[in-house]
This record gives structure tokens, C-alpha cells and sequence, in this order.
């Protein structure tokens, strides 16, 4: 799959966000190193806290149809402007734990909503650092 099909997708799936406090819609495709393409989208909460992330939907969805140690490429797109859509802080740490799994730097596309921009990273390059499944198998269990 082309980049711009798959940040395509993440903004169809931004369309059947449940969204209704912020109205900041986001959507997420999240594809298996097989070529396979799962979709998620924000789903907010009357208690606001209990609001999921598009990435973390998606990811939801991956681990169960492939794998978390199978995703490849994962696009997300949000909002309605010309602003690119990066993952928050907890998503990052959502998609370094398939990244570590994968043993992949598991690649991003970032697109704003509206698809005029689009900015590529890596897992790496947005949580340096990071703590993840790699750091608890080098521990013994108390
Ligand atoms: N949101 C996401 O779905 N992914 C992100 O990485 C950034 C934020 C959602 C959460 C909330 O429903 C709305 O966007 C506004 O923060």
C-alpha cells in the first residue's frame, strides 16, 4: 500500500470518530508487515479521562487481527486545519511496545487533517529512550 492510501484511510476512519466534546477527530491505519491494514479513531467519554486515542484503537484492533509484533507502518491523521497530527505521549509509548516487539523502528505518518501535510518518523525518533518490553525481559520477577 502507497503512503497516501494508507494516511487515506486513517482520515476515513477519522470520519466515524466518536468525538463529541473536543470535535477533534482523529483517525489512525495501522498496517501488518504482511501488507494487512486495521483502522481505529478516537472514542471519547462523558468522563473525559476515560477518552481512547485513535492509535490506541487501531493498535486494540492489530493485536488481534495479526499481531502487535507485526505492525509495520502506521498512519494517523486528526483535526480539520492544515496541522499535522502527531501521536501523544501515551500513544507513542502504545506503538513502542509493537515496535519492540517487532524488534521494528516502526514507521509514522503523521498527516493533518485536512491531507495537505504529511510528516514521516520513526517510534525512535518520537520516544528516545523509551521504556518498553526490551527493558522488563532483561529483569528477573521479584
Ligand atoms: N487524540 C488522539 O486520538 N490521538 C492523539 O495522538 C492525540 C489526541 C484524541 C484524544 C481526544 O479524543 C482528542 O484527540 C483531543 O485531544
Amino acid at each position: 500500500m502507497t503512503d497516501e492510501q494508507l494516511i487515506g484511510l486513517a482520515r476515513e476512519a477519522a470520519k466515524r470518530a466518536y468525538a463529541p466534546y473536543s470535535r477533534f477527530q482523529v483517525g489512525c491505519a495501522v498496517e501488518s508487515v504482511d501488507g494487512e491494514v486495521v483502522t481505529g479513531a478516537n472514542m471519547e467519554n462523558a468522563c473525559y479521562r476515560l477518552g481512547l486515542c485513535a492509535e490506541q484503537s487501531a493498535l486494540t484492533t492489530a493485536q488481534h487481527a495479526f499481531g502487535l509484533h507485526k505492525v509495520a507502518r502506521i498512519a494517523v491523521a486528526g483535526g480539520t486545519g492544515a496541522t499535522v497530527c502527531t501521536p501523544c505521549g501515551g500513544c507513542r509509548q502504545a506503538i513502542l511496545e509493537a515496535a519492540q516487539l517487532s524488534g521494528r523502528d516502526v514507521e509514522i505518518l503523521c498527516s493533518s487533517g485536512d491531507g495537505t501535510k504529511v510528516e514521516r518518523f520513526t517510534i525512535g525518533a518520537l520516544i528516545p529512550h523509551g521504556f518498553g518490553p526490551a527493558n522488563l525481559s532483561e529483569s528477573e520477577p521479584a
